[in-house]
């Protein structure tokens, strides 16, 4: 069978990233821009500044994507690019660019679900990974408990009610003066604690989440009490989250008898957190992630599930649009 080059490109929130990827599974460049430094002294990413260097950088990430790839534009298969969720502005533009490609190269286009993206990261890590599989999307924007049935079949069978879990880290890091983004800084601290102090676990009906509760306990006790031992906090946090991440999801392994589980999104780069999952292996699951620059915002994860879209015969037209609030499988 002929190859299938896809160039996948990325802009829903912070990061501008473009990439080449070979038959939905091998990676031969993934250029990740990130804004990091632009948003940290806001202490949080500014949509409207986001998108404008979207515009600034997408071209040169694009050149460079195809150099380091060792191909031209003529070589791709097929276009395929963030369409949600995200940032409106921020993911019109990778919309927008990846729309004029498709018209000016003759090339199909596939606009691809940004948490799709995220499952499919587990693709690239590993060659053997196939559905049926149950995946934990943990990001900043996103915590999604799903049955990966096919490539292109989900079924939610859990999601937050409030916060999702990284946007809680990056909370928790702020109020306690870690800076942004938070949640690499609270693993790191994390691991200077115990975790000794009580806090509220909130415990939804069925399988979802909640993540608001233990934030705002974390924000009212160091307000109370400023000089609490910050690694002690982080690595409480950290604990409680964690074990409603593994209760949740082992729920839902045993009631449909599944023994394969991913973490997926920029949280399961979390040290703490991989460790306890990779505990259940002892209990005879599987577990898998993706190496830590695929948890994260980038564009390789993107092309690999619109490979998956595009064989499975699903492109898309020029009309289409950003959907900030895109649902999986959609
Ligand atoms: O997947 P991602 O890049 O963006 C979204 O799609 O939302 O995830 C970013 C989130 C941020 O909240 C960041 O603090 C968190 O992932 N994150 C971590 C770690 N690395 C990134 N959270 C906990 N521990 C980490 N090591
Ligand atoms: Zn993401």
């Amino acid at each position: 069978m002929k190859d299938i080059l896809t160039l996948g490109i990325e802009s829903s929130c912070d990061e501008t990233s473009v990439a080449v990827v070979k038959n939905g599974r091998e990676v031969l460049s993934n250029i990740i821009n990130s804004q990091i430094k632009i948003h940290e002294k806001f202490g949080g990413v500014v949509p409207e500044i986001a998108s404008r260097n979207h515009i600034e950088a997408i071209s040169d990430v694009t050149k460079k994507a195809l150099e380091e790839a060792g191909i031209t534009f003529n070589d791709i298969d097929n276009i395929a690019c963030t369409c949600g969720p995200g940032l409106v502005g921020a993911l019109l533009v990778g919309v927008s660019y990846a729309k004029g490609l498709s018209y000016a190269l003759n090339k199909p286009l596939t606009g691809t679900n940004h948490i799709e993206g995220h499952i499919a990261g587990n693709y690239i890590s590993h060659k053997e990974l196939k559905p049926p599989f149950l995946c934990l999307i943990i990001s900043g924007g996103h915590t999604h408990l799903v049955h990966i049935c096919d490539y292109d079949k989900f079924e939610i069978l859990g999601r937050t009610k409030d916060d999702a879990i990284g946007e809680a880290f990056d909370k928790v890091a702020r109020v306690i003066g870690l800076g942004y983004p938070g949640g690499p800084k609270v693993d790191k601290l994390a691991k200077e604690g115990e975790p000794n102090i009580t806090l509220p676990k909130t415990h939804m009906s069925g399988l979802d989440f909640s993540f608001s509760g233990i934030k705002t306990a974390i924000i009212n006790l160091h307000h109370k009490s400023p000089d609490i031992n910050k690694a002690d906090l982080c690595a409480s946090f950290e604990k409680d989250v964690t074990d409603i991440l593994l209760e949740n999801t082992i729920k839902a392994a045993e009631e449909l008898d599944i023994k394969t589980i991913a973490l997926a999104g920029g949280v399961s780069a979390n040290s703490y957190i991989r460790k306890q999952f990779l505990n259940l292996e002892k209990e005879g699951y599987k577990i898998y992630y993706p190496e830590p620059i695929l948890c994260t915002d980038n564009a390789a994860m993107i092309a690999s599930a619109g490979y998956y879209r595009f064989i499975s015969g699903v492109t898309s037209d020029l009309t289409l649009n950003a959907v900030p609030n895109l649902k999986i499988g959609e």
